[in-house]
């Protein structure tokens, strides 16, 4: 079987988040299961295609129309397999050699222009995938317009997958743009609509073979609440369901990752995670016998990152100043400065990284020993498995994936701390229990022994989506 994922993002070669890592382990293990998973996405002009380290070859050469503006495009095939699967890049000069992923005024333009060329390129290649995975809003149109489009009905029993990563993100634009997307029977205009705007997450979720969620909970949670999609997921409910991701073991192993300053096993862990820790304290003045906390990820209301400002400092007053917390991400500039303002404030306890950084971001769950996710909405969440692979113990709010892969270490087998409401006082009180926990040697290291032993490997997930996928063929 063969399956193309076409996505926004793959790790190594482009990486915002949680997306890029899972559409870049998903198809090595699939691989395992006797499929070839290949990858497509858009050619960024990032730091990965002007390392020079990889070899491109030029497959698939083409144009296409925007509305009225023509645009060339290359598409580029990875040649030494060094993603560990087959790896094409879509450049289109002009719309998306930009040194970004997203975040541009024309972001409708270059996706949808990066989903017609993907579809110009499979009309015209030699063999076609069993699959089509599309990953997010950004491939949203292609289930539409693989049934529907004009140019595309060669390809229109292809069967289609999509996996929402995360439900609050749509890409709806107006009618106005309806120019842009290459022609089709007017009368399936329905299908591209939601709420009076063209909604590619909708459309996809209504046009798509199959769709799934990144977790089992976040999908019950979706038929309650989706930034408007509830009623319309209710209504698929029948091709849905939950996979809950995985993460990959050989790029998320702490005897082996090359950017530890200190490699550790479970056996080492007490040894090699002090290293670790002590090369962070050192770096950001904090005291090294103090339990370190730390948050990676978006700052964002939907991780709960405005939470931790006022929970932190009640914390560090109310147990005087008895642990540090660091923070590493980048987001709204209103909570980046509310994080620099809690550094002045509680001085040498509080670290503060604005930006994108891969290899503090593995210093940092070897490192710490709690890792904070009070995330309001999680639809998976690898952060929380990194942290316990890597010995540090998640404290997070129960949602979506981290409500299935979490458990209180009150419960019997617990593997880190959970709290309820994505409220301050929640938080606060998580971290209080964090600290009696840390104080209690023999349980802390129990339950730190007992994340690490969880198996969150890729294997489970793969198996479930080649059902998904044979049930299509
Ligand atoms: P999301 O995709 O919603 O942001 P996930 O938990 O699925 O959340 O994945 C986040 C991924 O991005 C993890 O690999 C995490 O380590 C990484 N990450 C997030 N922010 C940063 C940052 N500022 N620097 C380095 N890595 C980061
Ligand atoms: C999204 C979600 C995150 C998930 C990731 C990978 O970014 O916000 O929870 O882990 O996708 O599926």
């Amino acid at each position: 079987m063969e399956i193309l994922h076409v996505s926004a993002e793959c790790y190594p070669a482009a990486k915002v988040g949680g997306l890029a890592d899972v559409v870049g382990a998903l198809p090595k293990y699939q691989f395992q299961e006797g499929a070839i998973a290949k990858v497509v996405i858009p050619a960024y002009r990032n730091a990965f295609r002007e390392s020079g380290k990889y070899q491109f070859e030029l497959v698939h050469q083409g144009g296409l129309w925007l509305g009225h503006d023509w645009y060339h495009f290359n598409i580029w095939k990875e040649n030494a397999n060094a993603l560990g699967f087959d790896f094409y890049q879509v450049d289109i000069p002009g719309l998306l050699d930009t040194p970004n992923v997203y975040g541009y005024a024309n972001d409708t333009e270059r996706f949808l222009a990066f989903q017609v060329a993907v579809l110009d390129w499979l009309s015209e290649w030699q063999h076609q995938p069993d699959v089509v995975h599309c990953h997010d809003h950004h491939t949203g149109l292609i289930p539409f317009l693989l049934k529907y489009g004009r140019k595309y009905s060669g390809l229109k029993d292809i069967p289609t997958v999509l996996t929402i990563h995360n439900a609050q993100y749509q890409g709806q634009f107006g009618w106005d743009k309806l120019y842009l997307i290459p022609s089709f029977d007017l009368w399936k205009s329905g299908l591209l609509d939601w709420n009076g705007a063209i909604n590619p997450l909708a459309s996809a979720i209504k046009c798509a073979w199959r769709i799934n969620t990144v977790s089992p909970s976040y999908m019950e949670e979706l038929y309650h609440a989706a930034n408007g999609l509830e009623g319309l997921l209710n209504a698929e409910r029948s091709k849905a369901r939950g996979i809950l991701n995985g993460i990959d073991d050989d790029v998320w192993n702490p005897s082996t990752d090359p950017m530890l300053p200190a490699n550790y096993g479970i056996k080492d862990v007490t040894k090699g995670k002090k290293a670790n820790k002590e090369s962070i304290c050192e770096e950001y003045g904090f005291k090294k016998e103090l339990p370190l906390f730390v948050f990676i990820g978006r700052l964002v209301g939907d991780k709960g990152a405005d939470l931790i400002p006022d929970a932190v400092g009640r914390a560090l007053y109310d147990h005087a100043g008895a642990f540090n917390c660091l923070i590493l991400g980048s987001g709204d500039a209103h909570i980046e400065w509310r994080m620099q303002q809690a550094r002045h404030v509680n001085g040498e306890h509080f670290g503060v990284y604005i930006g994108y950084n891969e290899a503090l971001s593995h210093r940092l769950y070897a490192g710490a020993d709690f890792l904070l996710m009070p995330s309001r909405v999680e639809p998976c969440g690898l952060n929380q498995m990194y942290a316990m692979r890597y010995g540090s113990i998640p404290i997070v709010r129960s949602t979506g994936g981290l409500r299935d892969t979490v458990t209180d270490f009150g419960d019997e087998g617990g593997t880190g701390v959970r709290f309820f409401q994505p409220t301050g006082s929640d938080l606060h009180h998580a971290i209080g229990r964090a600290l009696e926990l840390y104080s209690t040697k023999t349980t802390f290291n129990k339950i730190r022994k007992a994340g690490m032993q969880q198996d969150h490997s890729w294997n489970k997930a793969a198996r479930q989506y080649m059902d998904l996928y044979t049930s299509l063929t």
